[in-house]
């Protein structure tokens, strides 16, 4: 069951339902990575990401690293957004140095012809159980999903693309086929997420990686709608389920984001200055963000400064302290362990 915000203990859980803190509750998306080396000594040791991440004992174990290390107020489940689109049936894999692959594409290929295999989510909720039982009640656990628009990017071209520009013609071109795409991937999340949140996290986040590359009214529908869909459909099976939504890129298509998903909080990316977010978004909406991984990565006085800045930016709503973006592999430990330091107050 969701905990409501009297009964819990975890400062960031309660900062997502509505509760701002004195000091913002941190923690970093993509936290659990290559920029550490115990990481890296894990997957090797697996034989790679995929193998890493169906394995429910050594995918705890990497959930839990970072939160050993830095104490963040979240742990973020160690998965990947492509799990689901492996589920409905493509078939996946993340060659050294090329990021991932889904095969068939579907620009070859209709999703009709597809095997659903929703066993090979099983893995993920047995991880959510071995994550759950080992933290500490203070910290928060997140589930996670990618959004139906940025996981139809990669199902569609088959890879990640620079400006997506093969999904955006095909859902010109195409919109019924399109759709069904959107409509698949949108259900099997729904039964994702409440079945992370049975196993055991405290609340979610929808990943929009790929929200910038839409037009105003591409956006509505290929972002907005299918957003409310899980939203809707989350709430209908478990009530109280707490969700960020992560609309990289939208800019100013934040508040209509806001208004018509009803996520819980929203992650704000780098490029968007917190001080318009606080004004233009509604009143006591828990927001998350927004530091440039590159001043995480670069460190010194950049550090400090985008550190402080963030940290000002709002004096009543509630917040939690994040990057505006994943954190990058090439970033220097001691530079993390400085921002959490920071963010505390030491
Ligand atoms: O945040 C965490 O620490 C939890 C785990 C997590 C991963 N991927 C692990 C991962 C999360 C939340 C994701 C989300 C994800 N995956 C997104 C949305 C967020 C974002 O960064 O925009 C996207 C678009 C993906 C798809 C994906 N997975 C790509 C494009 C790649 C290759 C490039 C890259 O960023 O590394 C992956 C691989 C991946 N997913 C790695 C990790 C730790 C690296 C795998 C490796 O060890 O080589």
């Amino acid at each position: 069951m969701p905990t409501s915000p009297i009964e819990t203990i975890k400062p960031l859980l309660r900062t997502l339902q509505g509760e701002r803190q004195e000091r913002p509750p941190l923690w970093l998306m993509r936290q659990a990575g290559r920029y550490l080396p115990e990481y890296r000594a894990l997957r090797a040791e697996k034989g790679g990401f995929l193998a890493l991440a169906t394995d429910p004992e050594a995918a705890a174990e990497v959930t839990l690293q970072p939160i050993r290390r830095f104490g963040f107020d979240g742990a973020i489940l160690f998965s990947d957004i492509l799990m689901v689109p492996w589920a409905l049936g493509q078939e996946l894999s993340f060659g050294a140095g090329e990021g991932p692959r889904l095969t068939p594409a579907l620009v070859d290929a209709a999703l009709a012809s597809l095997e659903a295999a929703p066993a090979r989510l099983d893995p993920v909720y047995a991880t959510v159980r071995g994550v759950a039982a080992a933290l500490s009640p203070a910290t928060t656990f997140l589930g996670f999903a990618g959004s139906p628009w940025t996981v139809a990017t990669y199902m569609v071209a088959g890879q990640g693309s620079r400006d997506q520009e093969e999904t955006r013609l095909f859902g010109y071109r195409d919109p019924a086929a399109f759709t069904a795409i959107i409509k698949a991937v949108v259900a099997l999340t729904v039964d994702y997420l409440a079945a992370q949140l049975d196993a055991g996290v405290d609340a979610v986040q929808l990943f929009d990686s790929w929200a910038g590359s839409l037009s105003p009214e591409q956006f509505e529908r290929w972002v907005i709608a299918p957003n409310r869909a899980i939203v809707d459909g989350l709430r209908a099976r478990r009530p109280g389920a707490t969700i960020i939504g992560f609309p990289k890129g939208a800019g100013g298509k934040l508040p209509a984001y806001a208004a018509g998903t009803a996520v819980d909080a929203i992650g704000l990316d780098e490029t968007v200055d917190p001080t318009w977010a606080d004004r233009v978004l509604p009143e006591g909406l828990p927001v998350q963000g927004n530091l440039d991984p590159l001043a995480l990565r670069v460190g010194g006085a950049a550090l400090d400064r985008g550190i402080d800045r963030v940290l000002a930016a709002f004096p009543e709503r509630p917040h939690v302290f994040n990057l505006g973006h994943g954190i990058g592999q090439h970033t220097p430990v001691a530079h993390v362990e400085h921002l959490v330091a920071r963010v505390r107050g030491a």
